[in-house]
């Protein structure tokens, strides 16, 4: 069977590990990667043998480098059957007219808003809602991780209300141009736009959602607390989480109290960039009183979002259907289930 054709426009902290991940893929390859100055990320990837293609205004700035690029984001469009946009939000909208006037499909990240493409994207949640479109959104990190456990706990329980706080990371580990360094920042803007962001790809869910930031950059810790539509056990509800894709139970008294400690464990799984693509609940952290569920859960903001960016595009190119795709795309990243 032929491979699809993928592009991918922007290399930053999602696009180089989309370039990655797609690579592991027996039935995907990557054409090319679109960075827009010439770096030290844009020498990485042509060290790993990526064809690297820049917008057309800053050619030159790669000849200048010493780096030539392989042609233009519009050479590229040329060449693929998808593109996924990982430039950052609100740049969207330009790259969409061109993906359009092209006829190419294209993947949109959680900068942007839903109503670009009109379907956002959950592996498990709603995969089949992407099948064969021209445009989908894989939704924010946070998003990702609350539809990752509250999709299946919505199937067992039929949650009647959830209730999230977002404790956020303030930066990405590599970024230096964001904070609070020295500070926890509410969202004042309430509720949040995680609640409706969830909504995108579960309507029916009465969600609502505050943030705050804090000095961190490893992950995002999420507290939940959901009213479920009966009386439950916590090991019911446990049962579920460790039957959910993409969801790691690890347990407070085997040392994985913290974030860090979770990247810890993740270095030691020795995956790509210690990425850890499952969201973390903290098994203790699981309580159910009547029909009220709480719960902890970790979010590596830089990664969860990796392996249902590969099951969109199998999605959109009608490859293969949800519960194969994520199979696939776990074994070829090395996650359990
Ligand atoms: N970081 C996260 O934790 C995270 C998690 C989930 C989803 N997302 C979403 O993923 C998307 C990408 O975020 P990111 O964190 O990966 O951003 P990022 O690290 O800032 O990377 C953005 C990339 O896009 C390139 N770029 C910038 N302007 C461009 C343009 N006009 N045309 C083509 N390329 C351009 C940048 O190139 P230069 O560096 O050369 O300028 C860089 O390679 C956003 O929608 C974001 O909301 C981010």
């Amino acid at each position: 069977m032929a491979t699809v054709k993928v592009g991918i426009n922007g290399y930053g902290t999602i696009g180089k590990r989309v370039a990655d991940a797609v690579r592991k893929q027996k039935d995907m390859e990557v054409v090319g990667i679109v960075k827009a100055h010439p770096n030290y990320e844009t020498r990485m990837a042509v060290q790993k043998g990526f064809a690297v293609y820049a917008p057309a205004e800053n050619v030159d700035l790669f000849k200048e480098a010493g780096i030539e690029p392989a042609g233009t984001v519009d050479d590229l469009i040329k060449e693929v059957d998808i593109m996924v946009d990982c430039t950052p939000g609100n740049v969207g909208q330009y790259y969409k007219d061109k993906y359009q006037a092209a006829g190419v499909k294209a993947i949109f990240e959680g900068g942007e808003e839903h109503s670009l493409t009109g379907v956002s994207f959950n592996s498990t949640a709603n995969y089949q809602e992407s099948w064969g479109v021209q445009f989908s959104r894989v939704v924010s990190c946070n998003t990702t991780a609350l539809l990752r456990t509250l999709g299946p706990l919505d199937k067992a329980f039929r949650i009647e209300s959830a209730y999230v706080t977002i404790i956020r990371r303030a930066a990405d580990p590599g970024d230096s141009k964001t904070g609070p360094v020295n500070g926890l920042e509410p969202s004042v803007r309430l509720p949040t736009h995680h609640g409706p962001d969830v909504q995108s790809v579960m309507p029916w869910l009465n969600i609502t959602t505050m943030a705050v930031k804090v000095s961190t950059t490893l992950m995002h810790v999420q507290t939940v607390v959901a009213k479920l539509g009966r009386d439950a056990t916590t090991e019911e509800v446990l049962a579920v989480l460790r039957a959910a894709p993409r969801v790691r139970l690890v347990k407070a008294a085997d040392g994985i109290k913290s974030t860090n400690q979770i990247m810890e464990m993740a270095r030691d799984l020795g995956r790509d960039r210690s990425d850890m693509y499952e969201i973390v609940v903290w098994e203790e952290g699981v309580k159910v009183v009547g029909d009220t569920l709480y719960y902890y859960q970790a979010v590596h903001q830089e990664s969860d979002v990796i392996p249902e960016n590969v099951d969109c595009i199998r999605a959109m190119c009608k490859m293969a259907d949800g519960p194969a795709s994520v199979a696939q795309t776990n074994q070829a990243l090395g996650i359990d289930h």
